[in-house]
């Protein structure tokens, strides 16, 4: 197989066909596995691809205006479909094995089918939004519900039954990791309720990409960071700010303002805020895990170990230091070996204000995470100091006084393992809540307690998941 996820479902679904599993009396885990293989109509499904491309480029040509969200949304739905069928044509001429291939078709039919499903939604939501769309979306709906229909009447093709056995196949799955924890003789561990502080309960789980669009830089600055201040002046409530890594992939000196989502998305700025002149000098950003908070960016100063303040009314920097914590590259964020270069700080926000993490020699290279207080000076209050290496995530935020890291699994899956409660104080390493990508690395993650949503910066795109609380 061509990637790791994709085998990944695959393992998941050849499971789904005939496997029995079974506990032998010498201790033993096995399942059974037969196969058959068919053949593909791969024309029909490119027609289906050219169709979601004349869909895409009808919209794109259309002027944008308070509906642009839902367009957007129905924008990248669309790409999403374009991606995952020329991935399964991709899969039908690479793969030599045409058992797997047919298997692994059936399952992404299935995907797309769901894909479907959320773009008809979107449409019948823009059908009722406002009139002026009419004429748009009527026509746009058309061709999906031709789609639509396309789509089923290959699903029947489906002759193994594939789909339909995939509750049978979690069932068989569940089966055989049960069986393999009973051979265990070490006693499961206790389940702990997710931890939280916040009134709308605990986080569940995360959803999306709902924005997923290149900056207006193109792709000139794969490092930054983007969102909305949870805590906005007057008058700046709609408004998104991106600061782009600029000089070298790791400074920055100056902010750029949108005045809504469709101008971010349309890559129409509303103008920069200058931090200094040059870039870098003293107290410039460093770093592209920054923050917006009550019209102030929050972000690791330039070589100092310090966070620094800039008041974007008054234009002036403030800072507080960090004891004794790493900068300049010493505690960075890291995957499988590879490190996101000067990510030593990371400030974050959530409903109770600011924080920021960071990692010290004291306490081994671990996540430590202090509190800010935004007096006429940021200071520092309570800290805690976890047992998570900062080196072995990839990033972290902070949802209703909950920290909260990631790691990361593939090119397409990042994953919230760890979460450390700051009221207990309990910490966790068992959370398998997975971020599904649209690059590879993400530059930047932050939790906005405003919308409940995570702004990401990955390879030169922002992107925004929601966060589900219950
Ligand atoms: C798999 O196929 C073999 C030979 O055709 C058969 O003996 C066996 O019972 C099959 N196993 C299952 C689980 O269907
Ligand atoms: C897509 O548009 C092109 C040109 O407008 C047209 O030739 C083609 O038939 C369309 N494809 C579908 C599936 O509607
Ligand atoms: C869109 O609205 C029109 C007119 O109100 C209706 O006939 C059509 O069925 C709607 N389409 C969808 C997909 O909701
Ligand atoms: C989390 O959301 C994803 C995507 O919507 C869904 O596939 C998954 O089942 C959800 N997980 C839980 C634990 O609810
Ligand atoms: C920013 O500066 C303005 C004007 O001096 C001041 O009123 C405001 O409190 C400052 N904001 C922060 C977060 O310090
Ligand atoms: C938890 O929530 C309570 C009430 O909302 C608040 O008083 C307390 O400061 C919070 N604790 C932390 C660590 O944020």
């Amino acid at each position: 197989m061509k990637t790791s996820h994709v085998s990944t479902v695959l393992t998941t679904v050849i499971l789904s066909v005939f496997a029995q599993v079974t506990q032998g009396a010498e201790k033993s885990c096995s399942c059974e596995l037969n196969n058959s293989g068919l053949t593909f109509p791969t024309v029909r499904l490119q027609n289906v691809l050219s169709g979601a491309t004349n869909c895409t480029h009808r919209i794109t040509s259309q002027q944008m205006s308070e509906v642009d969200i839902l367009l957007d949304k129905l924008h990248y739905r669309l790409r999403q479909l374009e991606v995952d069928v020329m991935e399964l044509e991709d899969e039908d001429e690479n793969d030599g094995s045409a058992q797997e291939g047919d298997l692994f078709m059936a399952v992404a039919l299935r995907i797309i089918e769901i894909e479907l499903a959320e773009i008809l939604d979107l449409i019948s939501k823009l059908n009722t939004t406002t009139v002026d769309h009419q004429g748009l979306s009527a026509d746009i709906s058309i061709k999906l519900e031709n789609m639509k229909m396309e789509m089923e009447s290959l699903e029947n093709f489906d002759r193994t039954k594939i789909v339909e056995k995939q509750k049978e196949n979690q069932q068989l799955m569940k089966a055989l990791e049960q069986c393999q924890a009973e051979l265990q003789v070490t006693e499961a561990p206790p389940i702990i309720p997710v931890p939280g502080n916040c009134s709308h309960g605990h986080l569940l789980n995360v959803t999306g990409p709902s924005t997923y669009t290149i900056t207006q830089y193109g792709t000139s600055y794969a490092f930054g960071a983007w969102g909305r201040d949870p805590k906005p002046v007057e008058g700046k409530e709609d408004w998104y700010w991106l600061v782009a890594l600029t000089s070298s992939n790791i400074y920055a000196n100056y902010i750029r303002w949108y005045s809504s989502h469709s101008a971010i998305v349309l890559g129409v700025n509303a103008g920069d805020v200058p931090i200094a002149s040059s870039n870098p000098t003293t107290n410039t950003v460093q770093g592209p895990n920054v923050v917006m908070y009550e019209d102030a960016l929050y972000y690791g100063c330039y070589n100092s170990p310090s966070l620094c303040r800039f008041n974007m009314t008054s234009r002036t920097i403030t800072t507080a230091t960090l004891p004794s914590a790493g900068h300049n590259n010493k505690f960075p964020f890291c995957h499988l070996g590879a490190c996101y270069a000067h990510t030593d700080v990371d400030v974050a926000t959530d409903e109770s204000g600011v924080w920021v993490v960071y990692a010290t020699p004291e306490n081994f290279g671990n996540v430590v995470l202090s509190k800010v207080e935004l007096g006429s000076t940021p200071t520092l209050s309570r800290t805690w100091r976890t047992s998570l290496q900062k080196r072995a995530v990839t990033n972290t935020f902070v949802a209703c006084g909950v920290l909260y890291a990631t790691r990361y699994i593939d090119k397409y899956n990042e994953e919230i393992f760890y979460a450390m409660d700051t009221v207990s104080g309990r910490e966790r390493y068992d959370l398998e809540l997975r971020i599904k990508k649209m690059s590879e690395n993400i530059h930047s993650l932050n939790y906005n307690p405003r919308d409940q949503q995570l702004y990401v910066y990955s390879d030169a795109h922002v992107l925004t998941y929601q966060v589900i609380f219950g």
